[in-house]
């Protein structure tokens, strides 16, 4: 495993790769690694001859007041984990190699789909994503990029990017990886208290309640809403951001579930922020 701070070097080795005729695997991480993230290294290692996983805490997609400077951070644990995962290239740049500027002066607008949800919660969130993404696809060159359906409008942003864009990008969805009672597993649970660990179970049973109800033939996105927002709302130590059940492919709220459709929610609980979703059609 070689770990790379420069891009210039991350580029030449991805290029070689390529030139012998791999396949080259790509997992963007903000590090602090956990089952979720090692669900999509492990399956980038097994579709790809050379895998490339990236640790950038990327200071753009964070907004003011947010936990960029809290945010968990274990460089050392990560790679030691990706070392026993057999990871062939790491890239862990500096700021300034991904802002050489000290500032973005180019930056990618994710469109009408960037500025809802998540978008709208935290303004701006989704540009910073595209951008440093934008960025990394760019050193890494042609690849197959990994990314979490936990973060199911990222997802979406980066498809619509990198097919508005042409970029030379196969983007793959990977399934939500859950603790055992449920729970989605992201970076940011380190920060919930024993009390907050328990009442963080709201987000997942409210999903997986609007999707029992799906099945049960409960077509109305108004209902489906309308439970998620009971569930998560008597849970005292949890204050919701947003519940929605939009289109699958578009991501627009549905009034009628017809095709293909998600469900999603966002909460704070205590002072952390948590967003999780579940296919309900
Ligand atoms: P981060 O939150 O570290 O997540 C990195 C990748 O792991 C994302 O594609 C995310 O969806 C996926 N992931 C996180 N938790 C998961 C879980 N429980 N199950 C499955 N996949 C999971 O998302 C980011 O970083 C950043 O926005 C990034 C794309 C790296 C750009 O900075």
């Amino acid at each position: 495993m070689e770990v790379v701070a420069r891009r210039e070097v991350l580029r030449d080795l991805c290029d070689d790769a390529r030139e012998a005729g791999r396949t080259v695997g790509f997992v963007p991480t903000m590090g602090y690694l956990h089952e979720g993230h090692l669900s999509l290294v492990r399956r980038a290692r097994r579709e790809n001859e050379t895998e490339v996983v990236s640790i950038f805490v990327n200071p753009l997609q964070f907004g003011p007041g947010e936990d960029l400077v809290t945010y968990p951070r274990d460089l050392d644990r990560d790679l030691a984990v990706l070392k026993e995962e057999e990871a062939d290239l790491v890239f862990t740049p500096a700021a300034e190699e991904m802002y050489p500027s000290g500032e973005a002066l180019v930056t990618v607008d994710p469109g009408e789909l960037g500025q809802r949800l998540e978008g709208a919660a935290r303004p701006g969130h989704f540009r910073g994503v595209c951008t440093v993404v934008a960025k990394l696809f760019g050193i890494v060159g042609p690849c197959r990029a990994y990314f979490g359906e936990k973060d199911a409008q990222q997802l979406a942003v980066v498809r619509s990017m990198v097919r508005e864009l042409a970029m030379p990008v196969t983007v793959l969805g990977c399934e939500t990886v859950r603790e055992a009672d449920g729970l989605a597993m992201s970076s940011r649970n380190v920060a919930l208290s024993a009390e907050e660990r328990q009442a963080a179970l709201c987000l997942s049973e409210a999903l997986f309640a609007a999707r029992d109800l799906a099945r049960e033939g409960e077509r109305d996105g108004h209902v489906l809403r309308a439970e998620m927002a009971k569930r998560i709302g008597a849970e005292p130590l949890a204050r919701i951001d947003y519940v929605a059940a939009v289109d699958e492919r578009t991501f627009d709220e549905i009034d009628a579930l017809e095709g293909p459709a998600r469900a999603l929610v966002a909460a704070r609980v205590g002072g952390t922020r948590l967003i999780d979703n579940v296919r309900i059609a």
